[in-house]
């Protein structure tokens, strides 16, 4: 397998990626109220092992060294997300200075090492405090984000220029509020597709407010998408596919383009869109950019008695899989980059996440060689030049993830990182994938240098 590196800018973003509560730990210091993510971690029988955040890796003391890890693979960039309940505490008023000067430091801290940040804003932690006053499905929680948006960027917009609003919206509203298996927990499909409404709704709210603070700000918004395959050739497993994709990517895709939410899918959930004149407007705003993160591909087929969308996923057999159980399949991340430059006119294209676990295997002196995720990599990486070379607007890609880290219901067992984290005594080592990927890193620019 061979990366077209020509394809590929000659400014490419070269990024590893984190969120603040897999990473931070720090939960009850300077200031930082609980999230959603406190709460349902420390609910008993949620998170594999009762793993929690409440430590994580303990980035928000270490902080310098992982700028150093960053460093040490190549890297250009690094994608963060800032923790709303550190930055305001009460989820609405006044902002907490100290939550501040922690991202203030590390902002300086990346730029002071030639490292271009990518700030997320919202990465699933709500403050606790707006989810008892009803969460993403009452409207003033996506009015309280844009609030928060502000503060942030009036903060750290002098230096920063690249801006996500939410990371992967379908993880809040659809697995959080309709599978129940992340924060808040609920199964409840009205209260999901408000909470998706008013995702959107906040993400268009914090463009605006991003724009206001910072003039030359780049604001996107990123999604994780999957290409879907229908299990046999019958018209119902083809319409269930198509329900799917609904469901994973048209809904999250089709109003940040200006064209409301897919009547099809309206009409799968049945459930009215707390829509209010203008709304859509403010959603479907023109982007500077687009965020992907692809994972995995999905196969469904039809289970009309099943909760909406009315699909089954399909475990295909004789296939490779990662540690998470999740199909590999590297041409899925082509497929989407250039379905969102052909289907929707994309200006620019990040891979905001790409990655996978496997069971590491920690030797005697503390390394770890992971060929099954080198290969992970490389043949992703592959298929991204292969997009960009047929046109896709590729300009960077994020790893996912720089450190192993909290995985969310998966606790601390599954591990994405480039570099191997010690969870009993925070030392990080970096893993065979890691090196790999600085290799990548240095053979793109030598080809950048000879062209010059
Ligand atoms: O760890 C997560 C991340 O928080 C969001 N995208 C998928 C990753 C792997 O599951």
């Amino acid at each position: 397998m061979t990366i077209d590196f020509a394809a590929l800018p000659q400014d490419f973003l070269w990024g590893t990626a984190t969120s603040a509560y897999q990473i931070e730990g720090a939960v009850a210091e300077d200031g930082r109220s609980p999230s959603i993510w406190d709460t349902f971690s420390h609910t008993p029988g949620k998170i594999a092992d009762d793993d929690h955040g409440d430590v994580a890796c303990d980035h928000y003391h270490r902080w310098r060294e992982d700028i150093g890890l960053m460093r040490q693979l190549g890297a250009n960039a690094y994608r963060l997300s800032i923790s709303w309940p550190r930055v305001v505490p009460g989820g609405d008023g006044p902002a907490n200075p100290k939550g501040l000067d922690f991202y203030d430091k590390l902002i300086d801290g990346l730029l002071e090492a030639g490292i271009t940040p990518s700030v997320t804003l919202y990465h699933w932690d709500l403050p606790q405090v707006l989810q008892d006053r009803g969460g993403w499905p009452e409207r003033e929680t996506a009015e309280h984000f844009a609030a928060y948006a502000s503060v942030v960027a009036e903060r750290l917009g002098d230096r920063v220029t690249h801006w996500a609003t939410l990371n992967e919206p379908l993880c809040s509203a659809w697995i959080g509020h309709l599978e129940g298996k992340m924060a808040p927990g609920l199964t409840d499909l009205t209260a999901a597709v408000r909470a998706s409404y008013h995702l959107l709704l906040g993400h268009g709210l914090a463009v605006q407010a991003i724009r206001a603070a910072v003039p030359r700000a780049e604001v996107g918004i990123v999604n994780n998408l999957s290409t879907v395959h229908p299990a046999t050739d019958r018209p119902e497993d083809i319409a269930a596919a198509h329900r799917m994709d609904g469901h994973t990517n048209r809904w999250w895709l089709d109003p940040v383009h200006g064209r409301g939410f897919p009547a099809d899918m309206r009409e799968v959930y049945g459930v009215e869109l707390p829509e209010q004149p203008g709304d859509l407007r403010t959603i479907g705003a023109p982007l500077d950019w687009l965020g992907l993160n692809y994972y995995f591909p999905a196969t469904v087929s039809d289970d009309p008695n099943g909760p909406a969308p009315h699909v089954r996923s399909v475990r295909r057999d004789g296939v490779p899989r990662t540690g998470m159980d999740w199909e590999v399949d590297a041409s899925g991340i082509e497929t989407l980059l250039l379905r969102l430059t052909d289907e929707y006119g994309a200006r620019r294209l990040y891979v905001t996440e790409n990655g996978s676990a496997y069971p590491d295997i920690v030797r005697p002196d503390g390394t770890v060689d992971d060929p099954e995720r080198q290969a992970y990599l490389t043949g992703h990486l592959a298929a991204c030049a292969s997009a960009a070379r047929k046109g896709a607007p590729l300009a960077g890609y994020f790893a996912w993830s720089l450190l192993d880290n909290f995985e969310w219901a998966y606790g601390y067992d599954k591990r994405f990182g480039l570099v191997h984290v010690d969870y009993r005594t925070q030392a990080r080592t970096i893993k065979g994938t890691g090196r790999h990927y600085a290799e990548i890193i240095r053979r793109h620019r030598e080809g950048v240098a000879k062209a010059a």
